[in-house]
């Protein structure tokens, strides 16, 4: 019986759902979203704050401060609140509203962006308010996710040997990439492992993180609208961007089956379930990362006034309500993909075209 006094203290690692049965081919689900902060960004948030405190930035009189789309935001909420600090979110108007309100209940200051920045995107200009706060005012602590290695690091000490203690054969891991901490910190773990893992980065289509042209994204979580500074390629075998639209069909369908997850889960699987149709084979072990649950999408992924404004009357029409069988497209199958390196590719496509 886990008995806690903080509320960073419980976090279920071990929780994996087969999406054999919804869409025809196995991939295990790392569920992330059963912890009191909700989603993945609690592992980040405890690591990044307890290095803070180590090195002794934390003063009593401190304001921790981060520009987060929403889930950090909430995990540092949640923490600052159980610690005693004062913590201000800089977001931007794509941030959930329950997120905002989650943040505001656990006793948090959120200031709002609402001006994209050149790049189409809201980071920039998030940055830029939270540097003018940190230069006005020496009481700020900025832990920026964007640099901070303990970040990554707490993936790579915790996600990724969690998912390595339960699947020893993994294959083929599939992460989404936002600040990349998640998928940096598992590549760098695997890339040490005893057996060779294939690791593929999955974006959103519109992202800069990986290169290409910036455009629309309205779901928060994975994407970037500059080159995320964590990231190194090196460790990265292949990167699949998925439409938006592909992301919400993807939602839609584990939700008709009972699993309510965040946007980016439905991206992560899309993008897993396009891949492992054209090289999975049924020996291939498979692992997603998913990295919140779905309560905080009600109103916006799961409103179809939300989704008819922005993606159009046909939004959910095109995703057939049957089972996909094994060896049969997937929802969302229409995932653009590139891969790192020419060589690398061919030699582990005849690997894994079986
Ligand atoms: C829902 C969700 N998915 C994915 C991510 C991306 O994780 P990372 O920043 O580790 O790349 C985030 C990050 O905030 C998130 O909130």
């Amino acid at each position: 019986m886990p008995v806690i006094s903080a509320p960073h203290a419980f976090n279920e690692g071990q929780l994996y759902v087969d999406l054999r049965s919804i869409f025809g081919r196995s991939l295990y689900l790392k569920c992330e979203g059963f912890n009191f902060a909700g989603s993945i960004k609690l592992k980040a948030a405890i690591e990044m704050v307890e290095a803070a405190e180590r090195q002794g930035l934390l003063k009593p009189d401190s304001i921790l401060i981060e520009s987060s789309s929403g889930n950090l935001g909430v995990a540092l909420s949640m923490i600052a609140a159980s610690k005693g600090y004062r913590f201000l979110c800089v977001t931007d108007s794509r941030c959930n509203l329950s997120a905002r309100l989650l943040m505001e209940a656990l006793g948090s200051e959120v200031h709002v962006i609402a001006d994209l920045d050149a790049n189409g995107g809201f980071l920039g200009a998030r940055i830029d308010y939270v540097r003018g706060l940190c230069e006005s005012d020496d009481r700020y602590v900025w832990l920026s996710q964007y640099t901070n290695p303990n970040n990554w690091g707490a993936h790579y000490r915790r996600t990724a040997p969690e998912i390595a203690r339960q699947f020893p054969q993994l294959d083929v891991l599939f992460v989404g990439a936002g600040t990349t901490g998640t998928l940096m910190g598992c590549a760098r773990y695997f890339r040490e492992w005893h057996r060779p893992v294939r690791i593929v980065a999955v974006d959103t289509v519109g992202s800069v993180a990986f290169g290409g042209k910036p455009g629309r994204r309205m779901i928060p979580g994975l994407g970037m609208s500059m080159r995320p500074p964590l990231l190194d390629e090196s460790f990265v075998d292949e990167v699949i961007r998925v439409e938006e639209a592909d992301t919400i069909r993807t939602c839609h369908r584990l939700a008709r089956h009972g699993f309510l997850f965040g946007g980016s889960t439905g991206t992560v699987v899309s993008g897993a379930m396009d891949w492992l149709s054209r090289y999975g084979s049924n020996d291939l072990t498979a692992v997603a990362v998913a990295p919140d649950l779905g309560e905080r999408y009600l109103d916006t992924i799961y409103q179809s006034a939300w989704l008819k404004d922005l993606y159009g009357d046909q939004i959910l029409e095109e995703d057939a309500p049957e089972e996909v069988t094994a060896g049969s497209p997937s929802a969302g199958s229409r995932a653009q993909r590139t891969t790192n390196g020419h060589r690398k590719e061919y030699k582990r496509q005849k690997e894994y075209k079986k």
